[in-house]
């Protein structure tokens, strides 16, 4: 049973535009519970990786159904040897050699993301089981950012009071420049609007329009220009995204400190998608609100990627697991 309302808006979405996603950690169960709740909703096609015969005995002990599920043993896979050269192929000048692609390929979040090289799966969702750099790295170097210098970042889906909002980066870049916050900011707008959120891009700071001053600040407030700039050119046209900094959280979200700190701003007070100014800030503000605010958290979810593959906190439940196969669901269907 699903009981966040935002997840069940998600699966339904995803019902439109049936995806496959392929689900590397096979042994555990809630990624096996999480499977069956998605095909239960006829909302996905999965295949998840691990020993077939035990996961299917798993399935069966609990009277569960395996209609869009398929389970694939690396190991055994008539694919090894193909996606074994492919990984040799795109990593060679990077030094790998084919025994350590040998090796590599049966890593199974490598064998995952091959999948989505070799267009057997539309998307990845891991991490119950490994953390987030084991989960990224493999789509940093096969998958690759989308655009050419331009860094893969991430957000988290925050639900407060059944409003959503985009928290980014909380999960990836550790300490961006301002040109890596103006690409996070951009991407989290387009982030936003695929999510159905409005594109309203606050740059946070611990300063709100000069009132406070150090290099710091002089980062948002320079990554604030270069995203502004790039608002401008035609990629960006139409799009309804405004992009506003430097703005305190309160400045960002609360209409009534809005008026009193950037009374001009045109995202102060309705902010909804949130940019911190570094890992630290993001991910500790986002698990403080999870876990002492009562907010949902969706997330880390990467953006900037040619396809998507998103990452689980270890301590996920089998619903957040459903919710981050919604929202790969979302993010591999093409258009805006
Ligand atoms: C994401 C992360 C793992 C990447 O680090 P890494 O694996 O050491 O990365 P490397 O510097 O070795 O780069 C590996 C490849 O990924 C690419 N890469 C790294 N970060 C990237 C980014 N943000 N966007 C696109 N590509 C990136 C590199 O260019 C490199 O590609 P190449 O090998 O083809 O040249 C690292 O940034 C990290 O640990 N971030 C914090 C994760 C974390 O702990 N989050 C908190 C919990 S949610």
């Amino acid at each position: 049973m699903i009981k966040s309302d935002y997840i069940k808006s998600l699966l339904n979405k995803a019902k439109y535009n049936i995806k496959t996603i392929v689900l590397p950690e096979g042994e555990d169960e809630r990624v096996l519970e999480a499977a069956h709740l998605i095909a239960e909703q006829n909302a996905a096609r999965l295949i998840i990786l691990g020993n077939e015969e035990q996961m299917a005995a798993y399935y069966a002990d609990k009277g569960w159904n395996t209609e869009g599920i398929v389970f694939v043993n690396p190991e055994t896979s008539p694919y090894l040897q193909t996606y074994t050269e492919l990984l040799y192929n795109l990593r060679k000048e990077k030094g790998l050699t084919y025994d350590e692609a040998k090796k590599l390929v049966l890593n199974y979040n490598y064998f995952g993301t091959l999948m989505i090289k070799s267009g057997h799966a539309d998307g990845m969702v891991s991490g119950a089981d490994h953390s987030t750099a084991d989960t990224v790295r493999p789509a940093l170097q096969i998958i690759k950012s989308a655009k050419k210098g331009h860094s893969a970042s991430s957000f988290f889906i925050m639900i407060s009071n059944n409003e959503p909002y985009i928290f980014t980066d909380c999960g990836i870049i550790i300490n961006p420049t301002d040109k890596e916050l103006a690409d996070i900011a951009l991407d989290a707008a387009e982030s936003a609007i695929r999510f159905g959120i409005d594109p309203n891009v606050a740059m946070l700071s611990f300063s709100t329009k000069g009132s406070g001053k150090g290099e710091e600040v002089e980062k948002v407030v320079s990554a604030t220009k270069i995203a502004q700039k790039a608002l401008k050119s035609s990629e960006y046209e139409d799009m309804g995204i405004q992009i506003d900094g430097e703005l305190q959280a309160d400045a960002a979200v609360c209409d009534i400190v809005a008026a009193k700190k950037a009374p001009k701003s045109p995202v102060a007070g309705k902010a909804r998608v949130l940019v911190f100014p570094n890992l630290d800030a993001g991910n500790i503000c986002y698990k403080l609100l999870q876990r002492l605010g009562g907010c949902e958290a969706y997330g880390p979810i990467l953006q900037g990627l040619n396809s998507p593959v998103n990452d689980l906190s270890r301590g996920c439940s089998a619903e957040d697991i459903v919710g981050a196969i919604a929202i790969t669901c979302i993010q591999a269907t093409k258009e805006k």
